[in-house]
């Protein structure tokens, strides 16, 4: 008797969640998923209770709640360069992984390939299999993380429709450079490939970076399907709110996908997100403050112990190598190394194998996420410090 369809032997459940029940289990401090430990701006929880008393309780038309497509679509015209329509470009979706699931299932034939860097956010490959297309992995080389243009290039066959581009990225933290982009513009063009962008820490960026759609760029703007979310930037993933923002014959390919996949997202939350995007840029600028303290918080105390990792220029994660820690844990595969640390030290990561299909790669790598409170990341030093002098001694 067949239980299940082949395609989902070719992916398993998330390990980032996995990490986050064996963290609750062994009472370990979660640095392994990453969502804030730290609640909302009072105003955008406020905007949520609100909504639902006001009686925003059904159905929000399919493509998103009209107030919230208007403001998404004010704000990507500015950053996109192109005239943003709300009631025909934005599609408000359940979370990123909805819209680029959303964004594979409408653009990618049976067969056809997509090119995702790697390390990559899990989704991403489940993704591309759910819609019968081929992942086709392109590494970022450690410690840099560079994107290879000439690797990309070989990737590249007949069979290669689109390709996959996270900027801010998880896990590694690079920001792809003007040169890095602008090859790779060059081949998207080059090869007549389609651009699906997840850009969710598109507000979480250090040392004085901006970030530049790269929809926006000359030669994209008609290729891309720009996918962004509420979750990170406004400290809410668990409202499931994401959006895709793609030229009309994209948007008109997602649009039924995303209808029958899920129908809408959640209404109050939607009306809650439009207070989110409101709020003024002090709000930013206070995150980006928190945030670089944050990495300096983590970076120090990765550093104290002996793990080696390059600092990130944006999102909020640190993939660090633990090959030269003084213990003998060192030695270990990362899914040991990583449930050693959780049950033995009391602080969940991820194991950085767990970021590639590529063999080899993240052998000696964990991730640590840290949007969490100051006390909580000192905590998390506190317990590491100790745990891996003991383990030493
Ligand atoms: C790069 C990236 N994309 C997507 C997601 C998931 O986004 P959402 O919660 O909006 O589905 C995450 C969450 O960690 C992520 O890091």
């Amino acid at each position: 008797m067949q239980t299940a369809a082949q395609r989902i032997h070719r992916f398993s459940e998330s390990m980032i969640r996995e990490m986050t029940r064996v963290a609750m289990e062994h009472n370990a401090i979660n640095l392994s998923q990453g969502y804030p430990d730290f609640p909302p701006h009072e105003a955008v929880t406020e905007a949520a209770v609100r909504a639902i008393r006001d009686g925003l309780n059904q159905y929000s038309v399919t493509w998103g709640y009209p107030p919230l497509r208007e403001k998404l679509a004010e704000l990507y015209t500015a950053r996109l360069g192109w005239s943003v329509d709300p009631d025909v470009h934005v599609t408000v979706t359940c979370g990123v992984t909805e819209a680029i699931t959303g964004a594979m299932l409408a653009t990618l034939n049976p067969g056809d390939e997509i090119i995702i860097l790697e390390p990559a956010h899990e989704n991403f490959r489940p993704a591309a299999i759910l819609a019968e297309a081929v992942p086709v992995a392109v590494p970022l080389e450690a410690p840099a993380y560079r994107l290879d243009l000439e690797r990309v290039a070989q990737a590249i066959t007949p069979r290669t429709r689109a390709l996959l581009l996270n900027t801010p990225h998880n896990p590694t933290g690079r920001v792809f450079d003007e040169e890095e982009m602008a090859g790779l513009t060059q081949l998207l063009v080059e090869h007549d490939l389609t651009l699906i962008t997840d850009e969710i820490y598109d507000r979480i960026l250090y040392d004085g970076r901006v970030h530049i759609c790269p929809g926006s760029r000359e030669g994209l703007q008609d290729r891309t399907i720009t996918i962004g979310g509420m979750g990170k930037t406004y400290a809410v993933t668990g409202w499931r709110l994401g959006y895709a923002i793609a030229p009309e014959p994209f948007a008109r390919a997602i649009r039924p996908v995303h209808d029958y996949m899920t129908i809408c997202a959640p209404t109050p939350l939607q009306a809650a997100a439009v207070t989110a995007l409101d709020l003024p840029e002090s709000y930013y600028r206070r995150q980006v403050q928190d945030y670089h303290r944050r990495r300096d918080i983590m970076m120090g105390i990765l550093e104290e112990v002996g793990f080696q990792a390059t600092p990130p220029e944006g999102a909020y994660y640190i993939l660090a190598d633990y090959a030269n820690l003084p213990v003998p844990q060192a030695t270990w595969p990362p899914l040991e190394f990583a449930l050693w640390l959780t049950r033995e030290v009391g602080v969940a990561v991820v194991p950085g194998s767990h970021f590639y299909s590529l063999p080899g790669y993240g052998a000696t790598s964990v991730r640590f996420a840290y949007p969490k409170r100051f006390e909580t990341l000192e905590e998390a030093g506190r317990r590491l410090v100790k745990g891996l002098g003991k383990a030493r001694s």
